[in-house]
């Protein structure tokens, strides 16, 4: 091999050997196989050599300016694997275990409004039901009075999973399982039932400042020996004077739900006016909240309780509408687009 190219072999290996870092590798790149570098010049050289001279030379060194470019690129890997690991070491040890800076966050209307509620009815002997959000067709509707084909299902365009089961469309889902667990005590030792279950709820709603697909609700269901609508009206009123902390007046008027008979649409006065009229309330004094009625007989059979003896009342609390009532909240999308400039700004009263 000639001399030149063994020379400029040793010369490279020897650079690259003392190369510790990408630029001045790319730096070796150049001066080597760039335009003008040596190994090129090397080529350029060949005009001055005989025929069969420059067969083997330009053989000898495109090997080697083939070699020189997969160990740069070799070194290449190298070094940028090792800057990387370098990089990592020195960046400030990050310990998972100290506690984090709560005061930065707040809680969403939502669970603002959740927990207040929570807080109420507990203070007035109800407990408080976690349930899931997937639920069986017999939950959300069967056991509810509303069997397969019923017109009130139109109302609930439901998500169905392949397996048969459900995104729950109302927390009245859980009323069944509810009854199911308190029975017991309520025939045995004559401990009322007396529970509330918010959970989130799932529809197939075109979305607009209204409507959204996905909402949370909060049911209530007493149920006892002689329990009356009186008892029901005394419960909602209570509870909204508290979260609204004003004295509220409600209203029933009829509405239909196959689970409650009779059921009613609960109104309140007016936040705004009172109950005078003004273009908030529509003229009317009242805003509608809360669906709500006499547990239907059926419902309780299948609760494995005895309308007979017993008789309860539900209701089927908007919490999202809640929420936006207390906080005047207008577009229902602002609750659930995670923009914190406007979910942060509210705070617990107490
Ligand atoms: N689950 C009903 C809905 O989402 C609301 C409802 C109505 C709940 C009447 C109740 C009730 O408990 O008694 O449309």
């Amino acid at each position: 091999m000639d001399e030149r190219i063994v020379n400029l072999k040793v010369q490279f290996d020897n650079d690259l050997n003392n190369t510790e870092n990408v630029s001045d590798l790319e730096g070796i790149r150049v001066s080597y196989l760039g335009k003008k570098g040596s190994i090129t010049e090397l080529l350029k050289g060949m005009k001055d050599l005989s025929n069969d001279e420059k067969k083997a030379f330009g053989q000898d060194v495109n090997i080697f300016k083939n070699e020189a470019a997969d160990k740069i690129a070799a070194k290449m890997q190298e070094l940028k694997e090792k800057e990387i690991e370098a990089e990592i070491k020195s960046m400030p040890y990050f310990d998972i275990s100290i506690p984090a800076d709560l005061s930065r966050g707040s809680y969403h209307p939502i669970t603002l409004v959740q927990r207040q509620c929570e807080k109420i009815f507990r203070s007035m002997g109800f407990t408080v039901e976690d349930y899931s959000e997937i639920v069986t067709d017999y939950e959300c509707f069967e056991s509810l009075n509303i069997p397969k084909h019923h017109p009130a299902r139109d109302m609930q365009d439901t998500y169905y999973l392949e397996n048969g089961q459900l995104l729950k469309t109302q927390t009245s889902a859980a009323q069944n399982a509810i009854y199911l667990k308190y029975k017991d005590r309520l025939i045995n030792e004559g401990v009322p039932i007396k529970a509330i279950f918010p959970g989130r709820c799932f529809r197939n709603e075109a979305t607009d400042a209204c409507h959204e697909n996905t909402f949370f609700q909060m049911e209530g269901v007493m149920v006892d020996k002689n329990i009356s609508i009186s008892n029901l009206i005394f419960f909602m009123k209570t509870m909204l004077s508290e979260v609204f902390q004003k004295d509220i007046n409600v209203r029933l008027r009829p509405g239909f739900f196959p689970f409650v008979e009779p059921g009613f649409e609960l109104d309140i006065s007016c936040l705004i006016c009172g109950g005078e009229g003004c273009p908030s309330c529509k003229h009317s004094g009242w805003l509608e909240l809360c669906p709500c009625g006499m547990i239907h007989p059926e419902v309780l059979k299948a609760g494995g309780i005895d309308p007979e003896e017993y008789t309860g009342f539900a209701f089927g609390l908007g919490l999202t509408r809640l929420a936006m009532m207390k906080y005047s909240v207008k577009d229902i999308r602002d609750l659930n687009g995670g923009s914190l400039k406007s979910l942060s700004q509210f705070t617990d009263d107490e």
